[in-house]
């Protein structure tokens, strides 16, 4: 049984966002098995054929508990993924501020809605051989996207739609603060540019998820690279589901650099 109404409604709408009521097969590809099968489901292994999330409902559940976490302690700022595919983790950030009558924190949903891009080799080597790109079901459009809301009864002013590229589109970011930085991007460049724009927004104490962490190399290089390019001092990265981890943000690993110029300066 349900622990009380918020969470029938979260978990019902959890279970209809990853298909795990309907139990959906996953779209054929590589040595995907046909059928639905239930362990590939709560780690998000498969791609769903119909569902409007991939993550699997172990992530998917982690969205919640993050977002639970920052409305409870009062940490302030927006939901933002940068790699939205259907929108179903986006749909249930916002299910989960509605369900906690949030009216001041918004779900901001960056893509392509068109797929990822060709990898940029000479810029980004860890891309190299990355053909997610070739991938016609990556591409999926704000108008589909918009129409998923909408059948949760979820699309409102909350909710906000960056359309394009990364490296165009993250100065559109207008959050000022950042509660939760989802990052499903599944690319070296795709989570990098995010990671530069966006991490100084998140709050202290606010979360950073990796959703592909352990299945896409490039993707986890990005994140250590870009952690130590700001000097950022061990991350103490959870584990979600053996796929994606997350982290908080804590300001006082970032080294303060004009401290740091005060202090060299007089030596
Ligand atoms: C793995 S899917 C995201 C899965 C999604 N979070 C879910 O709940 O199922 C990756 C998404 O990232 C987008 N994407 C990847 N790299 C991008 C980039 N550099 N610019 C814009 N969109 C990008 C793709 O279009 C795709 O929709």
């Amino acid at each position: 049984m349900f622990e009380n109404t918020t969470d029938a409604y979260l978990s019902t709408v959890a279970r209809a966002l990853d298909g795990t009521i309907y139990e959906d097969p996953p779209i054929l590809f590589g040595d995907t098995k046909p059928g639905y099968d239930a362990t590939n489901r709560e780690y998000g292994w498969d791609w769903p054929s119909v569902s409007f999330t991939m993550v699997g409902t172990k992530r998917l559940a982690n969205v919640r508990f993050t977002l639970e976490t920052a409305i409870r302690e009062n940490i302030p700022g927006d939901f933002v993924e940068t790699g939205v595919w259907r929108g179903g983790a986006s749909i249930f950030a916002r299910a989960v501020l509605f369900a906690h009558e949030q009216t001041d924190r918004r779900v901001v949903l960056c893509d392509s809605f068109d797929g990822l891009p060709a990898p940029d080799e000479e810029k980004y080597p860890h891309d190299k051989g990355s053909d997610f790109h070739t991938y016609d079901a990556l591409a999926v459009s704000v108008d589909v996207v918009k129409r998923n809301f909408e059948k949760f009864n979820l699309l409102d002013d909350q909710v906000v739609f960056i359309e394009g590229l990364f490296k165009d589109t993250m100065k559109d970011v207008t959050s000022e603060k950042i509660a939760v930085l989802r990052l499903d991007g599944d690319m070296y460049e795709s989570t990098i540019d995010p990671l530069r724009h966006l991490f100084p927004k998140v709050s202290n104490n606010g979360w950073v998820i990796v959703d592909d962490y352990h299945v896409v190399p490039a993707a986890k290089a990005a994140v250590h690279d870009y952690l130590d390019e700001i000097g950022y001092e061990d991350p103490d990265f959870q584990e979600i589901d053996g796929v994606g981890v997350y982290f908080r943000k804590n300001t006082r690993k970032i080294p303060n650099k004009s401290l740091w110029k005060r202090v060299t300066s007089r030596t």
